[in-house]
C-alpha cells in the first residue's frame, strides 16, 4: 500500500484539482488574454488517463477531486469522467465537485448529479447582461443563469464565485449577496491575483476584501462561522439572508500554511503551488512507468512544494508572480 501524501512542511494532502481541459468559452478579463493559444489534442492526457490518475491519487489518500479547466463542460466526455471517478466515492473518496462558469451547465447538471457530485462552485461576477458580456468579452449572462437554475433543479448544492472587481463589479456585491441568500447559494468572494499576462493591468481592478468586508458590515451582520469546505475561503453566516459569505484573501490574510492541495493540468503536469510555475511530468510517468513510475514522480513533486505563494498586486506595469494563466490549472 503506497503512503499517504504530505510535504516537507508537514501538511497532509489530501485535494486534488484536476484540470481537464485549457479551453474555454469564455474570455473573463482578469484571467485570460484576448488571444490565448490552446493545446493542441495531441498534447493533452485523454478521459482514460485522467480516470487512471484521480485512482492513483486516491489510493494515496485523496479524499476530495475537483474538476477544473478553463471550463471543464467543454470537454467532451466529462460526464463520462465524472462517473468513472464517481465510482471511487465511498472507497476512499469523499467527494467530487467542480467549478465552472456554467454555460453547458443545464446539458450536464443530471449527469453530474448521477454520477455524485453534490455540489459545484459557479464563476459569476455579475448578473447585469451588459456587464457579464464586458468582463468575459463573450458570455450570455441568460446562459449562466439558466445553467445555474438546471443545477438547482438536479439537486446540486451551488456557491457562486465572485472575484471582486474595482470599478466593474463592486456595486454589485451586496446585491449579489441577497440573490445568493434568496437562492440559497453561498458566496465566495475572490481576490483578483496576477497570474498570467492579461489586457487590464490588474493593479486598477484590485479590491482588497478586508476593505470589502467592512463595507458590508454596513448593511449585512457577518457572525463568523467555522464551516469549512476544504478550500481556502473563510466563511461568515449573513443574518439578513440565512446564507452564507466567503472571502478568500490571498492578497490580506495568507492562508498558505493549511494548503491541502495539489493541481494537476491538463498536460499531466503536477503543480504544487498556484504562485509558482515549477512543476513534475505526470504524463510521461503514467505513459511509459506505471503505477509505479507515477507514485514517485508525486514524491517527488511533494518534496518540492513551497511553503508559500507570494503573490502581491506589485503596481502598475508590474509582471504577473507567473506566467501560467489561472485556466491552465484552474485555480
Ligand atoms: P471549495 O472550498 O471546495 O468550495 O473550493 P475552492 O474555493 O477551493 O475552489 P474554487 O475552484 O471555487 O476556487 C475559488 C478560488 O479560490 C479561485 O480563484 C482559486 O484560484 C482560489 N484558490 C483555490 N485554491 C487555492 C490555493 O491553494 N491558493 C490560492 N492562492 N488560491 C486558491
Ligand atoms: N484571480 C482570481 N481569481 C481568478 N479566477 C480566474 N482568474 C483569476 C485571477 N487571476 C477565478 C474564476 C473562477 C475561479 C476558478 O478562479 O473566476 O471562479
Ligand atoms: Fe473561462 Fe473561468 Fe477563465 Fe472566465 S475565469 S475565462 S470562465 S476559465
Amino acid at each position: 500500500v503506497s503512503a499517504p501524501l504530505s510535504d516537507a512542511f508537514g501538511r497532509r494532502i489530501d485535494y486534488v484539482r484536476l484540470s481537464v481541459t485549457d479551453r474555454c468559452d469564455l474570455r473573463c478579463r482578469y484571467c485570460m488574454s484576448e488571444a490565448m493559444s490552446f493545446l493542441p489534442r495531441q498534447a493533452i492526457l485523454s478521459l482514460e488517463e485522467l480516470a487512471e490518475l484521480a485512482g492513483a491519487f486516491v489510493a494515496r489518500g485523496v479524499k476530495r477531486i475537483r474538476l477544473t479547466g478553463g471550463e471543464p463542460l467543454v470537454r467532451r466526455g466529462i460526464d463520462d469522467l465524472a462517473r468513472a471517478i464517481g465510482r471511487h466515492l465511498g472507497h476512499g473518496l469523499d467527494e467530487l465537485t467542480l467549478t465552472t462558469n456554467a454555460t453547458r451547465l443545464a446539458d450536464h447538471a443530471a449527469a453530474l448529479a448521477d454520477a455524485g457530485v453534490r455540489r459545484i462552485n459557479v464563476s459569476l461576477d455579475s448578473r447585469d447582461p451588459d456587464r457579464f458580456r464586458h468582463i468575459t468579452r463573450t458570455g450570455d449572462v441568460a446562459e449562466v443563469l439558466a445553467g445555474i437554475a438546471a443545477g438547482k433543479a438536479a439537486g446540486l448544492a451551488i456557491k457562486i464565485n465572485m472575484v471582486a472587481l474595482k470599478g466593474v463589479n463592486e456595486d454589485e456585491i451586496a446585491p449579489m449577496l441577497r440573490w445568493c441568500g434568496e437562492q440559497g447559494f453561498d458566496l465566495t468572494l475572490i481576490e483578483t491575483m496576477p497570474l498570467g499576462v492579461v489586457e487590464e493591468d490588474r493593479t486598477d481592478r484590485y479590491l482588497p476584501l478586508d476593505a470589502v468586508r467592512r463595507d458590508l458590515e454596513r448593511d449585512f451582520t457577518l457572525i463568523p462561522d467555522i464551516h469549512r469546505t476544504g478550500g481556502p475561503a473563510r466563511y461568515a453566516k449573513v443574518s439578513q439572508t440565512g446564507g452564507r459569505i466567503g472571502f478568500i484573501t490571498p492578497l490580506t490574510h495568507n492562508f498558505c500554511d493549511g494548503c491541502n492541495r495539489l493541481r494537476v493540468t491538463v498536460e499531466g503536469r503536477l503543480t504544487m503551488c498556484l504562485g509558482h510555475d515549477d512543476h513534475v511530468d505526470l504524463k510521461q510517468a503514467l505513459r511509459e512507468g506505471g503505477r509505479d513510475a507515477l507514485d514517485a514522480a508525486i514524491d517527488t513533486a511533494l518534496r518540492l512544494k513551497p511553503e508559500r505563494h507570494h503573490f502581491r498586486i506589485a503596481g502598475r506595469g508590474a509582471a504577473p508572480a507567473v506566467t501560467r494563466h489561472m485556466s491552465v490549472t484552474g485555480g
